[in-house]
C-alpha cells in the first residue's frame, strides 16, 4: 500500500518540478519518514529529473546545501538519493509540523542545478513525557469539592497525531481530571476535587497521571501525583466515657488524684491537643477539685467532708485548640471516715434528787449524735459501774439516766456520773460528759447519842444551876433534819418530877443541876434525855443518864454512945478492983458521910487522969491502962474527940464520965460535985432556969412519950421476937434512909450489931448499960452546941 501511494506522490512532485524546471529550474520533491536506516532510498533522482546516469557522472553531480549536516547523499552511479545520516525529525525541526530538507543538486558541464526538497514526515517515535515524574500537593482536608489543582502537562516531541492526545488519572476516588484545550492546541490539565478528603481516613493519596499520544502504536508517559492531606480541625475531642465514677475518702490530703478523665482527638497537631477544664458553675466543686489541663487528672485542692457533701458531680470539658469540645461527667462518691466524735447533748437534767427517790426515777435525758454514718455513727454509751444509776437506751440515740438502787445521802451526797460514748468506727472516737448530781436530804436518820448511856458525877452541895455534864447526839441527816434538840423526858425521882432536879439545855445538851444535892439524901438518880431532830416528822432517840452524887465531908461524926442527953448525967462505973485493960465503955459514933468522910478515929482529948485511960483509935473502946488505986478520984471525966477522915476533917467530942467506985452511994456523994465543975459555974443560973423549963416540958410530954415508947417497944418486940438482936438503943430520926438506899442504915446496923454481939465488951455494954449508966440532968449542958440537944428534948430519951 505504501509503495503505490509514495509513487504517486513522487509523480505529483515530479510534475511540479518539471513545470518549474521548464521556467527557471527544475524542482524535485520527495517525502520520506524520519528515522530511515542509512542507505535507504529517498528517490530516484535521475529518473525524476530525466537525467541519464552518464550525465550525472560526467556532470559530477553533487549535493549542495548550506547545512553543515548532510542527511542525504547522492549516489551518482545509481542516480538515487540515499539517507546518509539518521534523520530525526524532532531534532531537525523540533515542533514544526512541516519539516523538510532543502538542497540543490549541481551539475557541471553544463552547469545545471536542481532544487530538491525532501520532506521528512513524523513517525511516532516519542512517547509523551512529563518534565517531572512526581508532583506533590498538600491539600487541606477541609478543601471543598470543586477545588482545582493544575497539573503538569506532558510533552511529546512527536507532532500531530503522535503528540499528546489525552490524559488519564487513576484512581478517581476523590479527583477527576479536567482538560482545557488551549488556543495553541495544547491542553491544560487540571485535577478537580470531587469528594472531600479525610485526613483521618487517608493521610496521603497517590495518583498516577498518564498522558497518551495518538500514534500507532500508542505511547504514554506517567507522572506520580502525591497528595498529602492536611489536617483540619474537623474532629472534636471525645471522652472515653460519658460518665466516670470515682470514690474518695473524706479528709484525703490535697493533691490526691481522684480520677483521670481522658479524651482523644483524632485531629493532628494543635487540632488534636486537648485541654481539660471544669465547667461546674457551682463554686463548691471548683473549690474542691481541679483538673490537670494537660492530662485530665482530677485531684483535690480542698477539703472533702462527707458530712457536708456525699457526692460531687464534676463536669469536665475537653477542648482542642480549634475550639471543639466534648464534656463528661465525673461522679465522685465521698467515703465516710470516722472523723466525728459522738456529741452528747443533755436534753434535760436534774441537779438534785431526793434520797428517797423511787427506783427508775429519770435523772437526765441525753441525746447522742454522731455525724458519721454507718458504723462510724453507731454510738454506744456507758456510765461507770458501781453507781446507783443505769443508762437506759431508748430509740434513736436517746438515753435516760435512771436510778437503779436506793440512794442514801448519808453515804454519798454527790455523784459525779461520767457518761462516755463510743462510736463503732475504727479507730473508735469517743466523748464524755460528767454530770454532777446532788442528793437532797430526807429525814431518815434519828439522832444517835454518842454513848448508849451516860453516867455523871456531881459533888453534893453544888450551887444550883451548875452544869453537870453534856450529852451529845449526832444526826447523820443534813441541816434542819440534823438539828438536834435535847429534851428532858418526864419521870419522877422519889416522887418528885425530875425537872426539879435537873434541866437540859435544848440546844447544847448541857445538863444543869436545878437544886443543890445532898448526898445523904440522894445518892444517885437517873432520867432519860430525848434527842429530837428538826425534820418533819421529827425523829428522836433517848438515852439514860445516871447522875451519881458524890459525897462531901459535910457531916461531922455523930456520937451515938454515950448518949449526950439533955437531962441526965451518965457515968460509967469502974470498980476499983478493975484490972489493967478493963473495958470501961465504948464510944460509938457514926458519920453519915461515906467513905473516908465516914472513917472515924477516936482520940482522948482531955482526961482527969491521962494515965488511967486510953481510947482505942479505931474502935473507940475506953480501957484502963493501969491498975486503979484507991487514990484515984471517983469522978473521972474524959473528953473523947471523934474525927472523920475527910478533907478537911470534921470532928465531934463526947464527954464520958467515969465513976471509979465500988458502990453507988460513993458515986452519988462524989457526983454531986460534978455539977460544981468550975467550967459550968458561970452558966449555972441560966441552966437552972432552963432545967426547970425542961423538966416542966418533959413532964407534959412524958405522958405522950411514954405511951409512944410503950407502943414502939411493943412493936419492936414483935418484929424482933425471934431475933437475938437487942433493941436498938437510939435511932436518930435524921438517919432514917428516906431514899431507901439503905446504905447508911447498913453501916449503922453493922456498927451496932458488932458492938452488941461480937465483942465481949459489947456484951458488957449491953448488960452493964442499965446498971452502970448514971444520968445527970446537968450532963446535957456539957455540949450546948450539940445538935442532939433539941431532938433529945423533943423526942425524949428512949433509953430512960
Ligand atoms: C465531783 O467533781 C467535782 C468537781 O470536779 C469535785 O469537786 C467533787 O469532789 C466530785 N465529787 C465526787 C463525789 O467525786
Ligand atoms: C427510849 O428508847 C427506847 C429504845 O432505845 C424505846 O424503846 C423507848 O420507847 C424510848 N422511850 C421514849 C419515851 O421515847
Amino acid at each position: 500500500m505504501e509503495m503505490p501511494d509514495r509513487t504517486m506522490r513522487r509523480q505529483v512532485l515530479l510534475f511540479i518540478s518539471i513545470l518549474s524546471l521548464a521556467s527557471v529550474l527544475c524542482q524535485v520533491s520527495y517525502s520520506i519518514p524520519e528515522e530511515m536506516a542509512k542507505g535507504s532510498l529517498v528517490g530516484n533522482i535521475a529518473q525524476d529529473l530525466g537525467l541519464e546516469i552518464k550525465r550525472l557522472m560526467s556532470g559530477k553531480a553533487k549535493i549542495y546545501t548550506r547545512n553543515t549536516d548532510e542527511y542525504i547523499e547522492l549516489s551518482r552511479e545509481r542516480g538515487v538519493l540515499l539517507v546518509k545520516e539518521r534523520i530525526d525529525r524532532e531534532v531537525l525541526c523540533t515542533e514544526t509540523a512541516l519539516c523538510a530538507l532543502h538542497f540543490q543538486i549541481i551539475l557541471e558541464n553544463p552547469m545545471e542545478f536542481y532544487t530538491v526538497t525532501v520532506q521528512i514526515t513524523d513517525i511516532n517515535d516519542n512517547s509523551p513525557t512529563f518534565e517531572i515524574n512526581e508532583m506533590k500537593f498538600k491539600i487541606s482536608e477541609s478543601a471543598i469539592s470543586g477545588a482545582k489543582f493544575v497539573l503538569e502537562r506532558a510533552v511529546d516531541l512527536d507532532v500531530g497525531i503522535n503528540g499528546v492526545q489525552n490524559y488519564e488519572l487513576k484512581p478517581t476516588d476523590n479527583f477527576a481530571l479536567k482538560l482545557h484545550n488551549n488556543a495553541d492546541g495544547n491542553k491544560n490539565v487540571e485535577m478537580v476535587l470531587q469528594k472531600p478528603l479525610d485526613r483521618e481516613n487517608q493521610e496521603q493519596i497517590s495518583l498516577v497521571l498518564t498522558a497518551v499520544d495518538g500514534g500507532e502504536p500508542q505511547m504514554s508517559g506517567t507522572m506520580l501525583i502525591v497528595i498529602t492531606v492536611l489536617d483540619a480541625n474537623d474532629n472534636a475531642p471525645v471522652f472515653t466515657q460519658p460518665t466516670y465514677k470515682a470514690t474518695v475518702t473524706e479528709n484525703s490530703p490535697k493533691g490526691t488524684v481522684v480520677a483521670t478523665v481522658t479524651a482523644s482527638d483524632v485531629d493532628q497537631g494543635s487540632n488534636g491537643e486537648i485541654t481539660y477544664s471544669i465547667t461546674n458553675t457551682l463554686e463548691n466543686v471548683r473549690k474542691v477539685f481541679e483538673v490537670n489541663k494537660e492530662n485530665g487528672e482530677v485531684s483535690l485542692i480542698g477539703n472533702i467532708d462527707f458530712e457536708k457533701s456525699r457526692h460531687f458531680q464534676i463536669n469536665v470539658l475537653a477542648s482542642d485548640d480549634g475550639g471543639l469540645t466534648d464534656s463528661c461527667k465525673l461522679i465522685v462518691d465521698v467515703q465516710d471516715e470516722n472523723d466525728n466524735k459522738p456529741e452528747i447533748n443533755i436534753m434535760s437534767k436534774s441537779t438534785v434528787i431526793s434520797e428517797d427517790a423511787e427506783l427508775n426515777t429519770v435523772v437526765t435525758m441525753i441525746n447522742i449524735e454522731d455525724k458519721d454514718t454507718g458504723e462510724n455513727g453507731n454510738v454506744k454509751c456507758f456510765i461507770s459501774e458501781n453507781l446507783p444509776f443505769i443508762l437506759k437506751s431508748s430509740t434513736n440515740n436517746f438515753y435516760s439516766l435512771v436510778t437503779d438502787s436506793e440512794l442514801d445521802r448519808e453515804r454519798a451526797s454527790e455523784y459525779n456520773i461520767t457518761v462516755s460514748c463510743f462510736d463503732e468506727g475504727v479507730p473508735s472516737l469517743s466523748s464524755s460528759v460528767t454530770l454532777t448530781l446532788q442528793i437532797s436530804d430526807v429525814n431518815d436518820n434519828a439522832p444517835v447519842f454518842e454513848r448508849s448511856s451516860y453516867e455523871a458525877y456531881i459533888v453534893e452541895n453544888n450551887t444550883p444551876g451548875l452544869s453537870i455534864f453534856t450529852v451529845k447526839a449526832r444526826d447523820a441527816d443534813w441541816n434542819q433534819n440534823a438539828r438536834v434538840s435535847y429534851i428532858l423526858e418526864d419521870s419522877s425521882v422519889n416522887g418528885v418530877p425530875v425537872s426539879s432536879y435537873v434541866s437540859v439545855s435544848a440546844d447544847s445538851g448541857v445538863i444543869h443541876a436545878v437544886r443543890s444535892f445532898d448526898y445523904e439524901q440522894i445518892k444517885d438518880f437517873h432520867f432519860r434525855v430525848k434527842a429530837q431532830d428538826g425534820g418533819s416528822p421529827p425523829l428522836s432517840s433517848n438515852v439514860t443518864v445516871k447522875i451519881l452524887i458524890q459525897d462531901q465531908n459535910d457531916n461531922p461524926p455523930q456520937v451515938l454512945y454515950p448518949v449526950q442527953t439533955g437531962g441526965s448525967l451518965v457515968a460509967e462505973m469502974v470498980p476499983r478492983s478493975a484490972d489493967v485493960g478493963y473495958l470501961v465503955t465504948k464510944v460509938v459514933a457514926v458519920d453519915v458521910d461515906s467513905g473516908q468522910n465516914a472513917w472515924l478515929s477516936y482520940k482522948l482529948q482531955k482526961a482527969t487522969d491521962r494515965a488511967l485511960f486510953e481510947v482505942g483509935l479505931q474502935n473507940g473502946e475506953i480501957r484502963t491502962i493501969r491498975q486503979v488505986t484507991d487514990k484515984d478520984a471517983v469522978k473521972q471525966r474524959l473528953t473523947v474527940i471523934v474525927e472523920d477522915n475527910g478533907q478537911p476533917s470534921r470532928s465531934a467530942t463526947v464527954i464520958v464520965n467515969v465513976a471509979v467506985a465500988d458502990s453507988f452511994p460513993e458515986v452519988l456523994s462524989e457526983f454531986t460535985d460534978f455539977t460544981h465543975d468550975k467550967e459550968y459555974n458561970d452558966n449555972l443560973t441560966f441552966y437552972l432556969v432552963l432545967s426547970l423549963a425542961v423538966v416542966s416540958f418533959l413532964f407534959i410530954t412524958c405522958l405522950v412519950v411514954i405511951i409512944s415508947v410503950k407502943i414502939y417497944r411493943w412493936r419492936q418486940s414483935r418484929i424482933l421476937y425471934h431475933s437475938n438482936l437487942p433493941v436498938i438503943p437510939y435511932y436518930p430520926p435524921r438517919y432514917s434512909d428516906t431514899l431507901g438506899t439503905g446504905t447508911l442504915q447498913h453501916v449503922y446496923n453493922y456498927e451496932v450489931c458488932r458492938t452488941t454481939d461480937s465483942r465481949k465488951s459489947d456484951c458488957k455494954f449491953g448488960r452493964a448499960g442499965s446498971q452502970n449508966r448514971i444520968q445527970s440532968e446537968k450532963n446535957i449542958l456539957d455540949d450546948p452546941d450539940s445538935p442532939l440537944e433539941v431532938r433529945l428534948n423533943k423526942q425524949g430519951i428512949k433509953q430512960l
